[in-house]
């Protein structure tokens, strides 16, 4: 069984193609959406959140770990194997695969994510580390929006106050590096269309899902579980409408 770990709902960005990729494959997923947002936290925070979450998975069955959540990315260290005594093969993370999928490309990157993940320079260390120039940029306050369930309009002002100044000319390609911005894809596709029409927007669930699907067994009864740390409307409608599971399993523990 595959558990899939985020903060809330930024997760199912990857557990929906992960769906399309594997739908054999049983699958438990963890939003801990009591502490969310994980990307203004430190990152002595963000280690204690990321065993707890893991754990919680391994506790509900998950033999094979995908962290859905970029901000806790460079957590995913060495020492946390041995803690919890877990094969480094049974576990992916985001930013492997999503700068392995990018190795080669012409241009430079601008990336988008939360306080933690550009603090950690972990996307524009990787990218660099292949080639690929790259910029960074922190919108800390969307993940709150996006949880908070605010309208489209506050979201679409807040992307295009924070990232029409910083896209410029030659960032080529646009990485949503933190799972819950795909949720309000099209927003940023307005954005982009208007300040730098031809920068290509880049999800990395997809590298993700096919790492995952290359590594982990598609094999079980293909089911969907969730449990959440709080309860949430705006995660159960994210499920619904995001990822088109109309009678969701969700459990509140
Ligand atoms: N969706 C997660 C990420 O990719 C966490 C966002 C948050 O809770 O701040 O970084």
């Amino acid at each position: 069984m595959i558990g899939v770990f985020d903060s809330g709902s930024g997760g199912l960005t990857v557990l929906r193609v992960l769906r399309e990729r594997m739908p054999n494959v049983d699958i438990v997923y963890f939003g801990d959406i009591k502490n969310a947002p994980y990307g203004n936290k430190s990152r002595e925070e963000l280690g204690v959140l990321t065993v707890l979450g893991i754990e919680r998975l391994i506790r509900e069955g998950a033999t094979e770990i995908v962290s859905a959540c970029n901000s806790v990315s460079v957590s995913i260290v060495l020492p946390m194997f041995e803690i919890l005594d877990l094969p480094h093969a049974n576990i992916v993370e985001m930013v492997g695969p999503t700068v392995s999928g990018l190795r080669g490309t012409e241009g430079k990157v601008l990336v988008v994510a939360t306080h933690a993940t550009i603090e950690s320079n972990a996307y524009q260390d990787g990218l660099r580390m292949v080639g690929v120039s790259a910029d960074g940029l922190a919108l800390p306050d969307l993940v709150s929006l996006i949880e908070g369930g605010a309208s489209d309009d506050a979201m679409r002002e807040y992307v295009h106050n924070a990232l029409a100044p910083e896209l410029k000319e030659d960032h080529t390609h646009l990485l949503l590096g933190c799972t819950h911005f795909p949720l309000i894809r099209t927003i940023f596709t307005d954005v982009v269309k208007e300040v730098q029409p031809t920068c290509v927007i880049v999800d990395p669930a997809l590298s993700v899902a096919g790492v995952v699907a290359q590594r982990f067994r598609d094999a079980g009864g293909g089911t969907t579980r969730f449990v959440i740390t709080e309860d949430s409307p705006v995660f159960v409608k994210f499920v619904q409408e995001y990822c088109g599971i109309t009678q969701p399993n969700i459990e509140v523990r």
